[in-house]
């Protein structure tokens, strides 16, 4: 019998991480006087257990009890087989999903939630910001929160914050605060304002924000929170791709085609990074993070030294750029519209481990739909993108008449993303194409920073 579903028991959930920074050389983000951030340097920023998560070079870290304790809520997260989207194909691959979207918040961001909010407590943090993209993000950190007594602050991206006003009310119900961003509470946010009052507003600008409010605290007892794209983000997610490897493993199945869609790179990351390793260890395995053509920072920016946020307030990250001051067009997944990547996962594209593909909006809601009709879960505008790639892939292992095994992660559901395709239905979506001059121009941010080195892990 083909089983619907591939559980594990809550003891068989991975105890440790897989960090990529054991198999991987990276060039360090740079401080502003051009030379590597020392450790102390991140220390009003963020708590120094969560610091020396960052820059640690360990293979296996070790999840803490506490933390294993609040995931259980959720994982392990079932891996399902797609047989209905399969047929609906009448494609020859297998095509199985990683379902994340059954965490309270709906996705897979309290995977890393949880684990920040237990380090920040042990820490002595009372109060943690952040900045919200779609909602997930701000949602997920308002839980994780509340799990361990932390007060939390977020600042939401404008556009989200009008289209998705009950992203809000889930923050209140676990306590968190939510502002729209750019806000008139920091510096940032003003400026930001005085540039266009109109601003849709992005993550960069947000990300500026958060910071600002968590080191202008000072009773030093504030540190800012990101939902992405730093490396122990990318760390706490591979739980994903442990649990996925433990049940393959157990149905004797291996995959040929990774697929995840990458905003600041972690649910990719999160699901891919295990199968990262086996690459570089000799497996012949295709992997694909999934973006936006109308935020094309893998498929179209360079690999630069950049800021992560629009203000300049974070170190500069060696990662693939849109330049910090891009804010993009208005689409409808809110989670990828970031300027920047994970550096990780920026340095992996460099290298050919993974290969970067762009979707257009309509085409990923066309395949969220088929998703939905299929497999009957409505998944978030940001899943649709990998959803799209699948469907190409599974189309094109029909044509070459291929069995090959695809996995994907389903990163959350659409369940508060409905005004999203009430658009979508009535015809009021649009592609956003971005010209080459308007890359150009955005690029002129990054113009005067040092370049990263071209490094070879292997
Ligand atoms: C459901 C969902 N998927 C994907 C993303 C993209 O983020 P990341 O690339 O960090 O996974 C988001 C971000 O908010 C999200 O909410």
């Amino acid at each position: 019998m083909e089983y619907k579903k591939v559980l594990l028991n809550e003891d068989e959930m991975p105890c440790q991480w897989y960090n990529i920074l054991a198999d991987i050389k990276m060039n360090p983000p740079l401080g502003p006087d051009g030379n590597p951030i020392k450790p102390e340097q991140l220390a009003p920023v963020f708590p120094m257990n969560l610091i020396e998560q960052e820059v640690s070079s360990e293979r296996w870290i070790t999840i803490p009890e506490e933390v294993l304790g609040v995931l259980k809520i959720w994982r392990p997260s079932p891996l399902v087989r797609a047989f209905s989207l399969e047929k609906a194909l009448g494609t020859p691959a297998k095509i199985y999903y990683k379902n994340e979207s059954v965490s309270p918040p709906g996705s897979h961001k309290p995977n890393t939630a949880v684990p920040q909010a237990y380090y920040n407590k042990e820490f002595g943090i009372k109060k943690i910001t952040t900045e919200t993209g779609a909602g997930q993000w701000g949602s997920a950190l308002s839980f994780a929160c509340s799990q361990f007594g932390i007060e939390c602050k977020i600042f939401m991206v404008r556009i989200s914050f009008d289209q998705k006003p009950y992203r809000k009310l889930m923050m209140s119900a676990w306590g968190g605060n939510c502002v729209a961003s750019p806000s008139t509470e920091t510096k940032a946010g003003r400026d930001a304002l005085e540039r266009d009052p109109n601003t849709p507003g992005s993550l960069g600008i947000a990300i500026s924000e958060a910071v600002e409010a968590a080191v202008s605290d000072t009773t030093g007892q504030t540190r800012y929170s990101l939902g992405s794209v730093l490396n122990h983000v990318m760390l706490h997610q591979t739980i994903i791709g442990l649990e996925a490897k433990k049940q393959f493993d157990k149905i004797g199945v291996y995959p040929d085609i990774v697929i995840g869609c990458a905003g600041g790179g972690s649910n990719f990351a999160g699901l891919a990074f295990p199968f990262v390793s086996d690459k570089i260890n000799g497996k012949n395995i295709e992997i694909y993070p999934v973006e936006p053509q109308a935020c094309p920072t893998l498929t179209k920016a360079p690999f630069v030294y950049d800021h992560g946020d629009t203000a300049g307030y974070t170190p500069l990250l060696p990662m693939h750029s849109l330049g910090h001051s891009f804010v993009p067009p208005p689409f409808h997944a809110g989670g990828l519209r970031y300027h920047g990547m994970a550096p990780t996962v920026s340095q992996l594209v460099s290298e050919g481990l993974i290969t970067a593909k762009a979707v257009t909006q309509l085409d990923a809601y066309k395949a969220g739909i088929l998703f939905s009709s299929t497999e009957g879960i409505i998944p978030a505008p940001e899943t649709c993108h990998a959803i799209a790639t699948v469907i190409d892939e599974a189309n094109k292992a029909k044509e070459e008449g291929k069995e090959k095994v695809i996995v994907f992660n389903f990163s959350g559901h659409g369940l508060l993303d409905l005004s999203a395709y009430d658009k979508y239905f009535s015809g009021q979506l649009q592609n956003f194409s971005l010209s080459d001059e308007e890359l150009l121009i955005c690029q002129k941010a990054f113009e005067k920073f040092p370049k990263p080195s071209i490094v070879k892990s292997r």
